[in-house]
Formats: structure tokens, sequence, C-alpha cells
């Protein structure tokens, strides 16, 4: 076997700062807190963090909008807080990577505020400016995308919301700002990055106008009331259409070929991982990056077995092609998308559906990434306060609805907090005390607490509970990393056919397991007898008794992990 990076083996953790863990007791997560909680991670069995921004920002985009990338953000900690936390996941022997976001800063970052001011100034051309709108093109989050200011009587390009200017990556001085970033917390120790909406870095070069006849605050609302299998085709089709000039332009390849030269220039396998689904930001598999996300698995709404064949097999056969093969990333939920709980679960097996869900994250081939909270079932929280929101895409869409889509209210608030991401980044819930016990009792958290920390969804309860979603968790990052097959095997479909459950062997050279999951809500009897083995050892679950491959029993949304000869 050749020897795996520990990039290849690790589980990765994403670390939401502000809803994780607050130490000093102003209801918003910070370092100190973080730090606290490290031994909570060590335990959990995860290897590396993802930690989203942690830089000092005016939070329009929740810390996706950085003022200066060379700093903390004071309600964060400072550096000192900062190595305390990265020096305390080394002693431990996890590592860490940071959250670089390339495409845009925030309009309160001084190279913008600069940039703005005049067309004479140094940085006037750091961003993307151009006289008149030369397009229709619109912000993924908040209406048109060229935004008017006086100061030059010019108008700026936003990908995202108007508080987040684009840079204008064609400029070498933006380039060098950048990379100088980079080195800084490279310098520090840092592990690699996860960069942030690489695809749209560079626009098509022409930038023609988007056909699709709709505002985005229409087409949001049309996507939310789309019934029908036409409705739903042209929905899918806006989507793409509307955007599909302001992504991959050309020059990112070049360009991470660069960052992957610096990271490259460090000791200790520095890593990227590209927030896209594309193999091809993996370049030749060894000169770009070194991940990118398995995210149709996770934008898919209902897995079944059928498409999670099609999607591996479509996906590793793409990863094999490569000159120089490329390692698989699976994920099933971040920052950005609804809870595994609440999206998987059918209010019945929501718990049995978790663990299947958890299940198949772990035994499929590649890095798998979890989202903080996961691990004790945290689910979506719907805020229907307009004002309670902090995601700002979900309040611009709440105004949008009641003052130019003309819709009730209430209607329009539920929406809102529906689409909003919000529900998926409440604080962590680490006891049935107040607050859940992530903030002091009297202190309102920045945004609520998911009530159900007091009916056992906490960290505390379930602790003390071996038959917690919490020990589950534990145990099948323990069965992950003790079960090389796991980490290092290939992966063989097996009953191709079969609509009810998945089946696949993982076989390395040393081991091989089969892994089979019931995707179903009844009780299966699988017949293994065409693979001509022998069962050496149940993995999965703590059976005493060797099962019979000849007729498998398999609970409802059941799995087996069993190590065969
Ligand atoms: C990425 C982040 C998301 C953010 C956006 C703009 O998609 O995951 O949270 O809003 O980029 O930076």
């Amino acid at each position: 076997m050749t020897k795996l990076k520990w990039w290849q083996t690790a589980v990765f953790y994403q670390i939401y700062p502000r809803s994780f863990a607050d130490g000093n007791g102003d209801g918003i997560g910070d370092f100190p807190g973080m730090t606290d909680r490290l031994d909570y991670l060590k335990d959990l069995g995860v290897d590396a963090v993802w930690l989203s921004p942690h830089f000092p920002s005016p939070n329009w985009d929740c810390g996706y909008d950085i003022t200066d990338y060379q700093a903390v953000a004071p309600e964060y900690g400072n550096l000192q807080d900062f190595k305390a936390f990265l020096d305390g996941l080394h002693t431990r022997g996890m590592r860490l990577i940071l959250d670089l976001v390339l495409n845009h800063t925030s309009d309160e970052h001084p190279w913008f505020l600069e940039s703005k001011s005049s067309r004479d100034a140094p940085k006037a051309d750091w961003y993307v400016w151009e006289e008149s709108p030369p397009n229709n093109w619109q912000s993924c989050f908040d209406g048109p995308a060229w935004t008017y200011v006086p100061e030059r009587g010019q108008y700026y390009y936003h990908y995202f919301m108007k508080q987040q200017p684009d840079l204008n990556w064609h400029h070498p001085d933006v380039k060098a700002a950048m990379w100088q970033a980079v080195r800084f917390w490279l310098d520090l120790g840092v592990d690699g990055f996860r960069l942030d909406a690489l695809g749209t870095i560079f626009e098509h070069p022409e930038r023609p106008d988007h056909p699709v006849p709709m505002t985005l605050a229409e087409l949001r609302h049309f996507s939310e009331i789309a019934r029908t299998p036409a409705e739903i085709k042209r929905r899918e089709q806006y989507w793409h259409a509307m955007f599909q000039y302001q992504w991959g332009g050309p020059g990112l390849h070049a360009l991470m070929k660069e960052l992957r030269a610096i990271i490259d220039e460090y000791p200790g396998d520095r890593m990227l991982i590209g927030e896209d689904d594309a193999i091809a930001y993996m370049g030749n598999g060894a000169d770009q990056l070194q991940l990118v996300f398995n995210f149709p698995l996770m934008r898919t709404e209902r897995l079944a077995p059928s498409q999670l064949r099609h999607n591996q097999r479509v996906r590793l056969a793409q990863l094999d092609a490569l000159p120089e093969r490329g390692w698989p990333c699976n994920t099933l939920g971040n920052h950005d998308s609804s809870r595994m709980l609440t999206r998987y679960g059918d209010g019945m097996h929501d718990q049995a559906l978790a663990r299947l869900h958890l299940t198949l994250l772990l035994t499929l081939r590649g890095t798998p990434f979890l989202y903080n909270g996961e691990e004790i079932g945290m689910s979506d929280l719907l805020i229907d306060d307009p004002a309670r929101l902090r995601d700002t895409m979900a309040t611009w869409y709440y105004r949008a609805l009641v003052e130019d889509l003309k819709v009730d209210p209430a209607e329009a608030a539920r929406r809102a907090g529906q689409m909003s991401r919000d529900k998926n980044r409440t604080p962590l819930q680490w006891s049935r005390a107040q607050n859940g016990g992530f903030c002091p009792p009297q202190v309102t958290p920045w945004l609520p607490v998911n009530p159900d920390y007091a009916t056992g969804v906490n960290v505390a309860d379930q602790e003390a509970d071996p038959g917690s979603l919490l020990h589950f968790y534990r145990r099948l990052l323990r069965v992950r990393r003790t079960t090389p097959a796991l980490i290092a095997g290939e992966y063989l479909p097996l009953h191709e056919k079969a609509i009810e459950y998945l089946a696949f062997l993982r076989q390395a050279d040393e081991q091989t397991v089969l892994v089979a999951l019931n995707f179903s809500p009844q009780p299966l009897a699988l017949d293994f007898r065409d693979l001509g083995r022998t069962p050496l050892r149940v993995i999965h679950p703590a059976v005493a008794q060797a099962p019979n491959l000849a007729r498998l029993a398999v609970e409802p949304y059941g799995a087996w992990i069993i190590e065969i000869r």
C-alpha cells in the first residue's frame, strides 16, 4: 500500500466559530471556547478541523466578508488565542485548515475603501469597476451584481452581496497581497486551506447577458412554488442559466497552480480543498487542489442506493482518470446546508436515519467532512421572526417578498426562515443548562438556541447515555480509524440492481470488508453467498454472533460492516 497523506486518512470536523463555544460569556463563540473543547474533539475521534472564517468582519455574510486577512476577529480573541488553539490541536495530534476567501473582500476592507475613494487611487483597479452595468448579471444573494459608488461615479461587480465586492484577480498586486496573507498563516503552522467559492474568481471574459426572464427574487420565489415536473426542470435550468457566465472563467487553473506551488514550499504536506465539485480543479492530480467536495452527494435531497452507486461510479472514474490518481472527499452537510437530521429524517426514524447516513459517510472511499453539532443530532431551527435572522441573504429575501412580490408578511417570514442558513448555524448545545450551556443564562446568544437542548439534544446528556448518537459517532469514528480497508480500500459495488440497500466491498491489501446499508424501513435478509467468502469478524454493529452471509438480517435503516476472508 502506498503511504497515504494525513489528509487522506483524516476525518475532518468543521467548526463554525460563532456558534461553537462561548469562552468569555458574550453570547458569541470564540477561540478560548474552542480551545476549552479540544479534548472533546479528541475524544470524538476526529483528526482535523476546518475552521470557518475567523477574521475581522462586519458580518454581513457571517465572516465571509473580511476586512483584514492577517488578523483575528476581536469577538473571537486575538492572535495569541489563535495560536493557543492551533498548538492545542497540534499537541493532540490534530490538524487545522482555515477558510480562505479569495473571490471578494468586505466593502469595509481598507483595500476597497481606497479603491472606491477615487479613480486615481493606487488601488483603483484592485476591484472590478465599470462606467455602467455592462450586463444584467445578478448577485446570487441580493439583486443586481453591479452597485453604484458616487465617489467614482462608477459601478463595481459583486457575485455575492454588495458588501462583498469581487477582487480583480487580473491585477498582480491583488495576487501578491493575498499570497502574503496565505504565507502569514502557513508560517504560523496551519495545515492548509478550504478555498471559498473559488469558481467565482473569474468570469466569462465577454460578459454576456444571462437569458433568464426573472430577477433573483422572482426566481427564488418561483423555485419555492414550483410543483410540476416541468416547473422543477425549468427551475434547475434557470438557476444554471442565470449565473452561467459568472463562474469558472479562464485563469483559475493557473491561479490554483500558483497557490499549490506556495503550499508545497512548506513542509508537512499542507493541503488545499476547494468548495467546488469540479474534479478539473485538481489539475493533473498533483499540481492544483488535493481535494474537492463530492457535492452532488450532499445536494441530493433523499439519497437512494441507485443514486449512490451512480454517484460513486461517475466520480471515482473521473478521479481515476487523472494522470495522478485523485482522492475522493465526501460530505453530507456544512454551514450552508440543512442539517442531516432534518434533511434525511422522516419524523419516525430520524435517529436511525442519522446513523445510517453517518455510516455511509464513514464507509465510502475518501476523506469525510463532518459539520459541528451533527454528532448530537442537532436539527434545523426555523426562525420565523425576521428581526432575529442574521443571515442577510434571508433578510433581503424577506423584504423582496413583502415589498416587491407582495407576499403576505407571515408567509414571507416563514419562507425567509426556511431559506436562511441561520437554521443550521445555531449555537452548539453543550448541556441542558439554559442556552444549552453555550453561554451564560442571562446572556442572549447571537442566534437563538434550538430549544430541543432541554430534551436530550446536548453533549452532556449524551455523554451519559451509551445509546446516544454521540456515542454512536465516537464508536463509528473509532471503527473507521482502526479498519484499514475503510481508509485505504478500493470501492467495489455489489448487487447493483438492489433498490432498498447499498452493498459494497472496501478492499485493501491487508483486509477486505463488506458494507451493507439498508435504506428502507423494512428489515431485510440479504444473500451474499455469491461472494464466495466467509465472515472473519463483525466490525459493526456490536453483536456477539457471527452472521450468516447467506441470510444477513439487516434492521430497518441498519448497517453491517464485516471483515471477510
Ligand atoms: C461560500 C460560503 C458561504 C458564503 C459564500 C460567500 O459559499 O460557504 O457561506 O456565503 O461562499 O463567501
